[in-house]
């Protein structure tokens, strides 16, 4: 069974079309990168595959759930659960340090617990940062920050949607590091980059125009 299997998906709001008759199939383990012009119903795609929205029509499996047939307190669950999401502004809460930026990921998960947010800062290189507020880090830490917190509630599917979207080219590396690691290590990750490098570090491209699949390319 896959991880995730849209078939014939459309996003409708009022007249645009958003979405029209996405056929997509990710297994565990695989890194996807969804690329398009702007507007072409990318960031649509992650929304409704991040559990954030429902489709107008179409059916999304996701672990073997029918996302369709959910209802929208179950669908907050199952973001809660199975996804982790990483955002292009950073959405950190900015009264709280890292640390706690990522307890409070925890806390509406199940339980904070002190330790283990720490070593998901040391793995992300922000040890030595985690009573840091976000305006004291730098870009490319807060997005380190945000990778951890997404991780932290171990999701079986990794959303991040212009992941380096805001960063320099050294920071931008630093992240796609994280990603490869990731990787390598079994994660499943889907990220959406207008960046084509970025893009070719994922197995596989998806291009995305006027809400279609135009491309799928297979990069190694
Ligand atoms: N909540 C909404 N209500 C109405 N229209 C929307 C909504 N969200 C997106 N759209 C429209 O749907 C289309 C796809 O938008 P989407 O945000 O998915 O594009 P995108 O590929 O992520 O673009 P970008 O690269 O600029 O982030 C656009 O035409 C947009 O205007
Ligand atoms: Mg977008």
């Amino acid at each position: 069974m896959s991880l995730l299997e849209l078939k014939n998906v459309s996003m409708v709001y009022g007249k645009v079309k958003a979405l029209q008759n996405i056929d997509l199939v990710v297994e565990q383990g695989a890194w996807l990168a969804l690329m398009g012009p702007s507007g072409s119903g990318k960031t649509t795609l992650m929304n409704i595959i991040g559990c954030m929205d429902k489709a107008t029509s179409g059916s999304i499996f996701l672990d073997g759930i029918d996302l369709s047939g959910v209802t929208k307190h179950e669908l907050t669950e199952l973001r809660r659960d199975k996804i982790g999401l990483v955002f292009q502004q950073f959405h950190l809460i900015p009264y709280l340090t890292a640390v706690e930026n990522i307890m409070i990921a925890q806390y509406y998960h199940s339980m904070p617990d002190e330790k283990e947010a720490m070593e998901a800062l040391a793995r992300v290189g922000l040890k030595e940062r985690a009573l840091h507020l976000p305006s004291q880090l730098s870009g490319g830490e807060q997005q380190r920050v945000c990778i951890a917190r997404a991780l932290i509630n171990y999701p079986m599917l990794i959303l991040a949607d212009e992941p380096t979207g805001n960063l320099d080219e050294a920071n931008e590396e630093i992240v796609m590091n994280l990603f490869r690691e990731l990787h390598a290590e079994g994660h499943t990750i889907l990220t959406v980059t207008h960046d084509p490098q970025v893009g070719e570090q994922a197995e596989k491209c998806i291009v995305i125009e006027h809400g279609r699949i135009a491309e799928s390319k297979q990069n190694r």
